[in-house]
């Protein structure tokens, strides 16, 4: 099917992103034969080391590949010492979600048979929710115009507006309606604010309840955040899907990595009404790039979450089988004992890893 192929926008970036990618890559070109699909990959060029060469992290025709494309994977950007003049980093996946209007951060905490958990609860291997990070307002809508007034006092302005709480909301119990059916039990919608002090928060949950009604079949509940930090250690396998402001969301999917195995096996996935773009949770790891020990499940299974969103919006049941098998056969590489990733204490490669996953898929690399 080469006329009616995926454009795939590919965003290795900087450090460790490249060489994740290059692992997901080698399992999408196994999913291809298996399934007989097609992705036409186009590489763009951006990170710091472009910066650094160039003068711009993500160039504007990187922005319309991005655009263009069915779909968007991305390793990580950023380098600690290259910085723009004000002493910030470059960030162009920031940009992009607000360019592509990507409002729905998902990133799913789940436990990995034969990763070591956090919590020494028999129940944390039931472990199974999604944070739903609202990625382009709350406390980064106006990320780059905070003030500093004098060297006195700086401020830093919190943005809720309905139209994308009604999105974000609506995207929240249409996941879990979905992973309800998959998984055969009820599903449950939490948002975590801080409405009990808040106006903005008040107002966020309020149109919450106004889109709830819209979902008889999906429960709806509330959470403050300083309660969720607590009980997502405390019983993190009671919740289910929990959308959440931006700031929160970035703080509590880290937490929530933790639990399960730490940032290699964190992946996520930036969605809106016309874009995604997929990429691990963990950033460009300067402290072991180059050394192919990276742990590349987080970008794998964001790979599989790429598979399944491509498939669910274009109505090709295959891609979506190509994903649930993908996460099987991590699930089956590291439950087996085939491989163990450096960050849990293995000796397993990069290239090890995607190897164990790819034989699992049922095909030798
Ligand atoms: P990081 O996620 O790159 O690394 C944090 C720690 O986790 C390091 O010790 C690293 O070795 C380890 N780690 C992360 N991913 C791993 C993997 N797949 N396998 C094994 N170990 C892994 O976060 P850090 O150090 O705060 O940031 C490094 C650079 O990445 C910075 O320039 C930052 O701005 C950028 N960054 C980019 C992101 C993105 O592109 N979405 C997200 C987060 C950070
Ligand atoms: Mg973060």
């Amino acid at each position: 099917m080469k006329d009616n192929a995926f454009r795939i926008a590919v965003m290795p970036g900087d450090g460790i992103g490249i060489e994740v990618t290059e692992a997901a890559l080698a399992v999408l070109d196994v999913v291809e034969r298996r399934h007989g699909l097609a992705f036409r990959r186009e590489t763009v060029p951006g990170g710091a080391i472009h910066y650094r060469e160039t003068g711009v992290a993500l160039p504007e025709e990187g922005f319309k590949a991005a655009e263009a494309a069915d779909a968007v994977l991305f390793g990580a950007m950023g380098w600690p010492d290259v910085r723009y003049p004000d002493g910030t980093e470059i960030a162009p996946q920031l940009d992009l979600r607000v360019r592509m209007e990507l409002y729905a951060g998902v990133r799913p905490i789940r436990a990995i048979p034969g990763v070591p958990l956090a919590l020494a609860s028999p129940r944390a291997s039931e472990i199974d929710l999604v944070i739903l990070r609202e990625s382009t307002e709350g406390m980064f809508a106006l990320r780059k115009d905070g003030v500093v007034e004098g060297d006195r006092l700086a401020r830093d302005t919190m943005v809720i507006t309905r139209d994308v709480t009604e999105r974000l909301s609506r995207f929240a119990f249409r996941l879990a309606a979905r992973r309800a059916e998959r998984r055969g039990q009820r599903g449950k919608v939490t948002i975590v604010d801080k409405a009990n002090v808040f106006r903005s928060f008040a107002f966020m949950r309020k149109i919450f309840y106004e889109i709830a009604r819209e979902f008889p079949d999906v429960d709806a509940a509330h959470h403050y955040i300083d309660a969720m930090a607590l009980d997502l250690v405390r019983r993190p396998w009671d919740f289910d899907v929990l959308p959440t402001e931006n700031l929160f969301g970035d703080i509590l999917s880290d937490l929530g990595a933790g639990l399960v195995g730490g940032m290699g096996f964190a992946p996520s996935a930036d969605v809106g009404d016309a874009h995604a773009l997929f990429q691990p949770s963990h950033g460009s790891a300067p402290d072991i790039a180059g050394r192919g020990i990276a742990n590349p499940t987080a970008m794998i299974l964001s790979l599989a979450m790429m598979l399944d969103w491509l498939g669910e919006r274009h109505g090709m049941e295959s891609c979506a089988t190509a994903a649930q098998e993908i996460e099987d056969a991590v699930d089956a590489a590291f439950g087996a004992g085939d491989v163990r990733s450096h960050d849990i204490g293995g000796r397993s490669s990069t290239g090890d890893i995607a190897k164990a996953v790819i034989a699992r898929l049922g095909e030798a690399a």
